[in-house]
Formats: C-alpha cells, sequence, structure tokens
C-alpha cells in the first residue's frame, strides 16, 4: 500500500571504476534517506560499461565490489531495488525499440559520444553512439518520477524525453517522462592534488576511493596542495585558496561542522596541522563502509541473493512496460 502513494526514483552506475569521496559525499550518501522516501531501483550499468574495453576479470569484480559497497553505506537491499542491469534482459529489448526512435542527429549532438569518441579514436562503436538509447531504456522500463544525475548526465535524460515524447507522439500515453532530479545538497569534492579539478579516479593520487586503507588515506591527505599564498591559515575562500577550501569543505561534510567553527578550530595552526586532521575524519568516517564492505564480500551467497531478488523485482516490472511497448508498436502477444 504504501508504496504506491510513494514517487519512483531510479539511478544507475556504472561499475567501471571504484567509488571515491567525491561519489561518497556528493550522491551516494544522501541515498539512505531516499529509500526511505522514495520508491527506488539502483542498478550497476555493466552493459553501458562495455562501450569501452573493459577487462572481463576486472569488470566483475568491479561489479560485486560495487554491489557490496553500496549495501554498506546503506542501501538496504530489503527497502529497495538492488540489481545488475544485465541480469535483466528487458533493458537490451527495449533499447532495440527506442533506438527506432532516436535520431542519428540528436544522438550526434551528445557531448559525451563526441568526447568519448575522440578520447578512444580507435574504437568508437556502435554502442558507444547509442549508449543514450540504452540509458533511456534503464530509465523508461521503471516509470520513475525523477532521475538523479550530474551535470554529465543532464543531456541523456533530457535525450531521454524526447525520445519517449516522441514515442507517446505516435501511440498515446505509454512512456512516463521523468524528471532529472538536481540533488539540493552535493558537496562538490576537487582533486587533493589539483583542486582546480574534481576529484577523479583518473588520478589515483589526488582521490580518496571508499575502500583505500587508512595508511593510504593518511598519505594523501598529507601530501594535500595546499595554496601557495603566505597565509598558512585554515579560512574559507575558494577563489583564492581552493585547496585549502576544498579540504574544508571535506573536513565539514565528515565532522557536520560548520565553516566557521573549523576556522575557529585551528586558528593560529597552519596547514600541517589541519591536512592531517581531515585526513583522521575521513579515516573514521570511511572505516565502517570499507569493514563492512570486505565482511560483504566474503559472503557471497548473500550477495548472490540479493542481486538474484534484485533482478526478479526488477524484471516484474520491467517487463510489464516491455509487454506494452511491444504491442503498441504492432509485435503479436504470444
Ligand atoms: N550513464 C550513467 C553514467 O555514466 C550511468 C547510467 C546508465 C544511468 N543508465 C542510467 C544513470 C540510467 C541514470 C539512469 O553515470
Amino acid at each position: 500500500m504504501e508504496n504506491e502513494q510513494k514517487k519512483v526514483m531510479l539511478s544507475g552506475i556504472q561499475p567501471s571504476g571504484a567509488l571515491h569521496l567525491g561519489n561518497y559525499l556528493g550522491p551516494l550518501r544522501h541515498w539512505p534517506r531516499m529509500i526511505e522516501e522514495f520508491d527506488c531501483y539502483f542498478f550497476l550499468a555493466d552493459m553501458h560499461t562495455i562501450t569501452v574495453r573493459q577487462d572481463p576479470a576486472a569488470l566483475r569484480k568491479q561489479t560485486i565490489t560495487l554491489l557490496a559497497t553500496y549495501i554498506a553505506c546503506g542501501l538496504d537491499p530489503e527497502k529497495c531495488t538492488l540489481f545488475i542491469q544485465s541480469h535483466v534482459h528487458q533493458h537490451a529489448e527495449l533499447a532495440w525499440v527506442l533506438s527506432c526512435y532516436s535520431m542519428f542527429g540528436e544522438l550526434s549532438r551528445m557531448t559525451q559520444f563526441k568526447d568519448k569518441s575522440a578520447r578512444h579514436s580507435e574504437n568508437v562503436n556502435a554502442g558507444l553512439f547509442t549508449y543514450p538509447v540504452l540509458m533511456a531504456a534503464d530509465i523508461l522500463l521503471y516509470q520513475p518520477d525523477f532521475v538523479p544525475v550530474g551535470d554529465d548526465q543532464k543531456q541523456h535524460v533530457e535525450l531521454c524525453r524526447n525520445v519517449a515524447e516522441r514515442f507517446n507522439g505516435i501511440y498515446g500515453d505509454v512512456l512516463k517522462v521523468p524528471e532529472p532530479y538536481i540533488a539540493k545538497v552535493g558537496a562538490r569534492i576537487k582533486s587533493l592534488n589539483s583542486p582546480e579539478g574534481k576529484m577523479s579516479k583518473s588520478q589515483p593520487e589526488g582521490c580518496v576511493f571508499l575502500l583505500d586503507t587508512p595508511e593510504d588515506i593518511a598519505r594523501k591527505f598529507k601530501r594535500a596542495v595546499t595554496d601557495s599564498d603566505t597565509e598558512n591559515c585554515v579560512r574559507f575562500d575558494p577563489e583564492a585558496k581552493p585547496g585549502v577550501s576544498n579540504l574544508m569543505q571535506i573536513y565539514a561534510a565528515a565532522t557536520g561542522k560548520t565553516y566557521e567553527e573549523i576556522e575557529a578550530e585551528f586558528q593560529g595552526q597552519g596547514y600541517g596541522v589541519f591536512k592531517p586532521k581531515v585526513g583522521e575524519a575521513v579515516i573514521e568516517t570511511l572505516r565502517p563502509i570499507r569493514e563492512e564492505t570486505q565482511r560483504l564480500l566474503k559472503d557471497k551467497s548473500y550477495l548472490e541473493g540479493v542481486y538474484r531478488a534484485g533482478a526478479e523485482r526488477a524484471s516484474a516490472v520491467a517487463e510489464r512496460t516491455l509487454r506494452k511497448v511491444y504491442k503498441k508498436v504492432g509485435f503479436i502477444q504470444r
């Protein structure tokens, strides 16, 4: 009963790399609260990752690790639908239909396609081009009200809306047109060693991974770039002091303290005192997640149970949408 009134939310993440502090302090940290408020679908978009070459063993490992990490971060599989994209065959099937309602021109305009095909010029495959169509299928199968995405995915959600509207324009109200959901609270964490750019796994020394050991985390914070002003004082000023301000943002998120409180705490003390303190706070924030992830990874049969049950639930919902679409386009019902 209760579920019927809840709005539906859906989000996917590619298991192509380890989660880092930027992911956690941005969207991930808020998800445990969202599963109370919304009927949530979270999936690991393994089918999307093969648009660029993956090592098969590494992909399997990343996928299961990410599943365990999600659960450790508080995504209780009893309270949301957690699944692996390739386990729900309806994604590929709806993607085919939708590809016949997606235009070559609009797909050519996707900035991520342009970027990725420039970066992987030796492998500009058709999947890279139709990636947003698969993403549209991911979304539309579950008829969500909201799709929380970062800036880089907004254009894809926009495309999904356009394709759904085009389809509905021909066949009536078949597909629910979702809204992109821009999170109200989302820290934008910068790289520790080049605070002009986002924290990213492509720069591992400036990036704190959720499963990093305490020693790694401590080292990365000790080496974090602070600003070359002569002030040597902990003060929030993202323009003049991007490095220190980034560390303050991390410290604030990890401890719940305000910038004023942090400035007071470190008054008269320099970066040499501040940086290791931020490291310690992060170590303590991530410790339970790392430990729980490691515990879950040893319990293979539990994780199998989670993804099987998740796929079963997802598939039942996805099948309803796919049937409707097949019928509308004129396929004979089996
Ligand atoms: N393309 C998204 C990314 O790279 C991942 C993704 C795949 C996704 N399907 C989705 C996100 C559906 C939201 C909804 O981040």
